[in-house]
């Protein structure tokens, strides 16, 4: 635990715990006036019946000689205490923290199992930007999740079943196998499916192929099933591109797909008459969780098997719950969706409650996002209006982060500004995303996620690359300065400390409510803390060998956590740009 706030309030808790007679926060928080600010007291008083000032004196008095941690502690106001730390204090818990392999970070306490499931693109069909979004923040989420030490299963839940497949697969017949998979392969998955819905809609034979073609696929035929496993498996390889492109986790090992829940949705049924919770309603069975109507307040069905012995998008969900918690052992199950699936995801987990199946023991969260807007404000579309490609428009932000960093470093050569345009364009994606606080909309705008000024990735990253010059231009290894613990004597150069040893609550805090922009608003501070220190404080020409040596250990840490903070969220950092 590296943030001196959190080492303040631990301890103390004693003294807080001795008046008060049971545990209170002592509330210690970030202040304009002073390093941190003691609230506790406040709320104590009441509790205690006493004046403020008075609880404060008390607690002081058994808190006795904190002299090593602050050096200044002043009660102000109505009854809080403004405490300076000392400079010595803050020089040794940063040189703590950057001896431990977590940089400060907290490393979670009670290890927990979490499922997240994220991507979840749908077979023979575009990825869409939603797709796009649930991608970048859910790998976010595994990746800090992970950091802190918690056991993380990726799940991609893509949709590789139901009734479309039947036009799908017939559409796949008429093509040819070869051409089907090469229309596939290049990724055109809107066409393919645009022509197969067009045919199913004109024409009534292949309406009635595509009806029959879906009972033999239920129906496990062999021949169907070879042919779906080509549908599923050129699209996979499509996601996969984009996966590569976008540079995240998810391999084929994580694919959990609809249709590996097929053998258990009889079970579900089942379960659910077994509990008499299953109702029938016009013709189809339905389970009806409390508390959900529709707009005229009539109750609203999660509908578990049509009239036609169908099941639904809900019946696979209710039996990935039980997959997740009886097989997986999920604690935790984050399901990194759009907000419009906020109902559904609801009455999921309120059916899977009153079944047993989730008990007070695990949790279901829905990760919610909103949509990605253009220009406009609008849905984001394509020039033609169609829906966005996901790989054409990855490709265009390697392109164009290019373009700004051949206006910026001419001299650089080919590969690496090859390899730097990747991280930077990506980043740029990946960061405009991650940085907007997840349930809002966001508008995708390229020129401002690739400028190099504000809240954007090329401006942390950039902050990264410059320290790594620094230490190019000097000839020094970034290795030798990390013993040194740095001495503090300008402001600067303690406000970057503090801020450095913020890392930990900042990512815990971006971890407690599954907000990345919390983490990335922590990371934009940070960068402006160090332009700022960077202007004050000479570093290659301090006035002594050992100020420079301070100097360069406050550098080579503010890289480490910029580059662990960019790499937690998925977004890596060029050494050069
Ligand atoms: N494939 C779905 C879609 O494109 C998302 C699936 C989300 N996950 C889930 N367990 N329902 O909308």
């Amino acid at each position: 635990m590296a943030d001196p706030l959190s080492l303040l309030a631990r301890r103390l808790s004693p003294a807080f715990a001795a008046v008060a007679g049971a545990e209170v926060d002592p509330v210690v928080r970030p202040s304009e006036h002073a390093d941190a600010q003691v609230n506790g007291a406040l709320a104590l008083a009441k509790t205690l019946g006493k004046s403020p000032r008075d609880v404060v004196a008390l607690v002081l008095e058994h808190a006795g000689d904190m002299s090593d941690v602050c050096s200044d502690m002043q009660v102000a106001g109505p009854g809080f205490v403004n405490v300076v730390f000392t400079d010595r204090f803050l020089a040794e818990q940063l040189s703590l923290a950057m001896r431990d392999s977590l940089l400060g970070v907290a490393p979670v306490d009670s290890k927990r199992k979490f499922v997240v499931d994220y991507s979840a693109p749908n077979v023979a069909k575009e990825m869409h930007v939603g797709h796009l979004r649930s991608t970048i923040i859910g790998d976010a989420l595994v990746r800090m999740l992970s950091f802190v030490g918690h056991e993380v299963v990726r799940e991609n839940h893509i949709g590789d079943w139901g009734t479309p497949f039947g036009m799908l697969i017939e559409h796949l017949v008429d093509l040819g196998e070869a051409d089907a998979a090469h229309e596939l392969g290049v990724g055109d998955l809107d066409g393919f499916y645009k022509e197969a819905r067009r045919k199913f809609d004109a024409d009534d034979t292949f309406k009635e192929r595509a009806r029959t073609r879906v009972v033999a696929l239920q129906g496990g035929d062999e021949d169907t099933l070879h042919l779906w496993k080509t549908l599923v498996s050129e699209s996979t390889k499509y996601f996969n591109h984009v996966y590569g492109l976008l540079d995240v986790l998810l391999t084929d090992d994580d694919l959990a797909g609809e249709s590996k829940y097929n053998t258990l949705l009889p079970e579900v049924v089942q379960r659910l008459s077994r509990l008499k919770m299953l109702v029938e309603s016009d013709g189809a069975e339905v389970v009806f969780p409390e508390g959900y109507t529709n707009r005229d307040g009539d109750p609203l069905p999660l509908i578990i098997r049509k009239g036609d012995g169908g099941y639904n998008y809900a019946t696979t969900d209710l039996a990935c719950v039980i997959d997740r918690v009886e097989k997986i052992g999920a604690d935790v199950s984050l399901y990194v969706v759009g907000a419009p699936q906020a109902q559904h995801l609801q009455m999921i987990e309120s059916v899977s409650r009153a079944a047993g199946w989730l008990s007070d023991n695990s949790a279901m969260v829905h990760v919610a996002f909103g949509s990605v807007l253009g220009a406009d404000r609008k849905m984001l579309k394509s020039r033609s209006g169609d829906a966005v490609k996901l790989a054409s428009l990855l490709e265009e932000a390697v392109d164009r982060a290019n373009r700004a960093i051949t206006e910026k470093n001419p001299e650089m050569a080919d590969a690496q500004r090859e390899e730097a345009a990747r991280m930077i364009g990506i980043g740029a994606v990946k960061y405009s995303d991650l940085s907007s606080d997840r349930v809002k909309d966001y508008v995708f705008d390229w020129d401002r996620m690739l400028s190099f000024e504000g809240n954007t990735a090329p401006y942390l990253q950039y902050a990264h690359a410059r320290i790594c010059s620094i230490f190019r231009r000097a000839d020094i290894r970034r290795e030798a300065v990390r013993t040194v613990v740095p001495t503090l004597d300008a402001p600067q150069e303690r406000a970057l400390t503090l801020r450095l040893l913020q890392f930990d609550s900042a990512l815990w805090d971006a971890l407690d409510k599954y907000s990345p922009h919390r983490l990335c608003t922590y990371l934009y501070e940070l960068a402006s803390e160090f332009t700022t220190f960077y202007e004050h404080c000479p570093v290659l020409r301090a006035d002594s060998e050992e100020l420079r040596d301070s100097r360069l250990f406050l550098c080579d840490s503010t890289a480490r956590i910029m580059n662990a903070g960019l790499s937690v969220l998925g977004i890596r950092a060029p050494e050069m740009m």
